[in-house]
């Protein structure tokens, strides 16, 4: 594969040719590659569809800059907003004040202790203990594609996809190099971003901090949006106004969390589904982070995506490379519809992979809320036979199922089949399956670790835990040391066997606690805070072996529910359980916050028993099935036992998950109503991408009097397109749809919801 590589000195020549046919070709040439670097001006312009972002440099220094990034712009010489001509001056004009021009310069990655007292990008300490660090541009590189980050999950793109910038800086008296990279998509509003750190020097260097990405922007009154919550509860949506000073998210449990999630959108105060400018950063990683912005005595706004700094220290041998995770970044002038469209379609077509990735998903029946621990080969045959004749496609067997796990307090590493629950064994149970023309899935917790285990006799020393100190237990049990290559062999012997014992076609990856006690065993005392980080990679590679070795398996990753649900995950994994909370009503606000950023093809979510094991709450069996149909979709209950008028209705949801799943995994996602904001309605829709059909899902929470007509205003309709409008007599333009809206009948009643279906004639 040609890769074209564009110099400097390429740019340069394209740019100032005479000859009308080469500035034609450059300036095609230019469009396609969305990134130029415009050497008499020193900068650099990269462009998505809709956006544009700047950096310049700078002085004779060469210092890095911020210019601009927002809606698309033609032109490039924007170096005025550096504002290095008002005070302080640059400082070959003005040494004096040198401090003073750090202090405010919008600088693109910023670095540690030489006097800009703004958060900082890179921390370094020397082995000598000092911390001062300065970056300078050297040179750039543009290339077609993207490069994968060894180690760790990166969006992926050919060639005629997307295309990369490295700018490469230097610390000369470090003799470190710093690699900032940026990727720009042909078709979507997203550059993904990540660093890597090259010591080339001949002492060690301690990276104490190493953010993915830093933007210096002006504050334009913005409002901070996040998304927070608790064991299922996650991912409930949280708007504030930004202030001076820190204000942020992060997590230093080792996995993103349900608590807090790695995303943070800047939004300007009048931003809303529609209208105004949304900023949005996502991590593609799994592991602790924060993400934070700083207000400035002159309000500007640093904001920085990356590792958490508070376990993290990173020992850089010489010749050694550290590279960061990857961020994501948007920006939308057309509110959070704007964002939420870019990241849907960045993750599909950029971040998901394997066989799944545009394709249906299997229907499946798991079996934890049906009998938890208490099950054996009968009980799970049982709900197979039943579920087989019903049209669901595939028995997922939960925890349970290995060692003599039959609670919570045992056998984590002990993955053999436990023969007294499952007479005849595993490939026995799965032929039994297979034969009612269902496939089989299988429950895991690959990273953990029960003190009651025969692993754990054998290795105590490689559950995380600092020497001397009893580590804290979590759901009874331990985490495996990851970073540790003799524990990742075994977990993936043991995994494999099993795998390779039975036809099993789906996996679900489950984690459930977060890493306390951080101590590993096998690393150097002056290494021990590289672990948490370390323990994602071997997780990383877990997962990589997983998906390549076994590509026809459909790996689902799970924490606790959604307490890992995000684009690292979705590298590895086309979906992820969203939550323990099967609730429906509760499920509208957690799938809420989950599509502002992920695609409906990515939330795991079922229809469960009522009253909810959750939360006690009964709902119609036809709600909790249009609220699962916007997920991955499937049963979590125990089908021989559920009531006989539900259990009649799940050949139709079946046959709405048939007729409705190509437009929700494809199509356009939008947000109508919102229960968090309204409490009595609950409203998304989904248009195919040719805009020749829609599907509507409306839920009343709460009946009330005198609302019983209510008004829907649709969008991403084809204004110039008639759509019918089926089961009703009624044919309505898009541009009526759109801006008169739809009149909802007949909604009475708590908890009920409705799909309204309309196709274009
Ligand atoms: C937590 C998961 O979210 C549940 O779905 C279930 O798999 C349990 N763990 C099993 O222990």
């Amino acid at each position: 594969m040609k890769i074209k590589i564009f110099n400097r000195e390429i740019c340069a020549r394209a740019l100032l040719a005479t000859n009308s046919s080469c500035a034609e070709s450059s300036a095609e040439m230019r469009k396609k590659m969305g990134i130029v670097y415009f050497e008499q001006d020193r900068v650099f312009k990269l462009d998505t569809p809709h956006t544009s972002y700047l950096i310049g440099i700078v002085d004779e220094e060469n210092f890095l800059g911020h210019i601009y990034y927002g809606r698309k712009l033609d032109e490039h010489r924007l170096t005025y907003l550096l504002r290095t001509n008002e005070a302080p001056f640059v400082p070959s004009k003005n040494s004096r004040e040198r401090v003073s021009f750090l202090d405010a310069f919008p600088m693109e990655y910023p670095t540690h202790g030489v006097g800009d007292y703004r958060e900082s990008a890179l921390r370094i300490r020397t082995e000598e203990g000092y911390q001062a660090c300065a970056l300078f541009y050297v040179s750039h590189e543009i290339t077609a594609g993207k490069k994968k980050i060894p180690g760790l999950p990166a969006s992926f793109g050919k060639e005629d996809e997307c295309s990369t910038l490295e700018i490469t800086c230097r610390d000369q008296i470090l003799d470190l190099t710093v690699v900032l990279s940026y990727s720009v998509f042909e078709t979507t509003d997203v550059i993904a971003r990540h660093v890597e750190i090259h010591n080339g020097g001949e002492k060690k260097l301690f990276l104490e901090k190493a953010a993915s990405m830093s933007l210096d922007m002006d504050n334009r009154n913005f409002d901070m949006i996040t998304l927070h919550g608790s064991w299922a509860r996650e991912r409930h949506v949280e708007r504030r106004r930004l202030c001076r000073g820190f204000q942020g998210t992060g997590s230093l449990r080792g996995e993103s969390g349900h608590q807090d999630h790695p995303f943070m959108a800047l939004v300007t105060a009048n931003a809303g589904q529609e209208e105004g400018e949304v900023y949005g950063v996502q991590m593609m990683y799994s592991g602790s982070y924060e993400i934070r912005t700083e207000v400035s005595q002159y309000q500007s706004v640093r904001w920085m995506a990356g590792l958490e700094n508070q376990n993290f220290r990173w020992a850089l041998a010489p010749g050694e490379t550290f590279y960061t995770p990857e961020a994501l970044l948007t920006y939308s002038a057309r509110g959070l519809d704007g964002m939420t469209a870019s990241y849907h379609d960045f993750i599909r077509n950029h971040v998901i992979r394997g066989e799944y990735k545009d394709k249906k998903r299997p229907i499946l029946i798991n079996n934890w809320e049906a009998t938890y621990f208490d099950f054996d080969t009968d009980k799970l045959l049982s709900i197979a036979r039943e579920a087989s004749e019903l049209g669901i496609e595939m028995l997922v067997m939960d925890d349970g199922w290995f060692g003599k796990r039959n609670n919570d307090d045992c056998s984590l590493g002990d993955w053999y089949v436990n023969k007294d629950k499952l007479r005849g064994g595993l490939a026995c149970l799965v032929e039994e399956v297979n034969k009612l023309g269902m496939k089989f899935g299988i429950w895991f917790e690959p990273e953990m670790i029960s003190q009651d285990s025969e692993l754990y006799r054998a290795h105590p020393d490689w559950a995380i835990s600092v020497p001397g100190r009893a580590p804290a237990l979590a759901r009874e049990q331990l985490v495996l040391d990851f970073s540790n290559r003799e524990v990742v062999e075994e977990i993936w012997r043991q995994m494999k066997t099993v795998l390779e014992s039975a036809n099993i076609e789906y996996v679900k990856w489950d984690m459930n606690r977060p890493l306390s006690d951080l101590g590993s065993a096998v690393l150097d005392p002056e290494k021990q805070g590289e672990l948490s980080h370390r323990y994602m990679l071997g997780v990383y590679e877990l997962q990589e072996r997983l998906v390549t070795q076994f590509p026809n398996i459909l790996l689902e990753n799970c924490s606790g529910g959604g307490g890992r649900f995000d684009a690292g995950m979705m590298y590895y994994s086309p979906q992820i359980w969203c939550s323990d909370d099967t609730d429906a009503i509760e499920r509208l606000a957690i799938q809420e916050g989950t599509a502002m950023i992920y695609p409906l093809s990515t939330m795991g979510a079922h229809i469960s028993d009522c009253p909810n094991h959750a939360v006690g709450r009964i709902t119609p069996f036809e709600t909790r099935g249009y609220v699962a149909l916007a997920g991955t979709f499937g049963y979590e209950l125990d089908v021989t036992r559920i009531p006989g008028e539900d259990r009649a209705q799940i050949p139709g949801q079946i046959a709405l998950y048939h007729k409705y799943n190509d437009l929700v995994r494809e199509g356009d996602y939008y947000r109508i109503a919102s229960s968090m904001k309204d409490h009595d309605l609950d409203c998304w829709q989904v248009v195919s991408k040719d805009k020749k059909e829609s599907m509507v899902t409306v839920i009343q929470v709460l009946g009330s009097v005198n609302r019983r007509s209510r008004m829907i205003r649709l969008k991403g309709l084809d204004e110039g397109k008639q759509y019918r409008i089926e089961g009703e007599e009624l044919v309505l333009g898009g541009d009526a749809l759109m801006y008169a809206g739809l009149q909802l009948h007949n909604m009475k009643g708590d908890f009920v919801g409705r799909i309204i279906h309309l196709i274009s004639i």
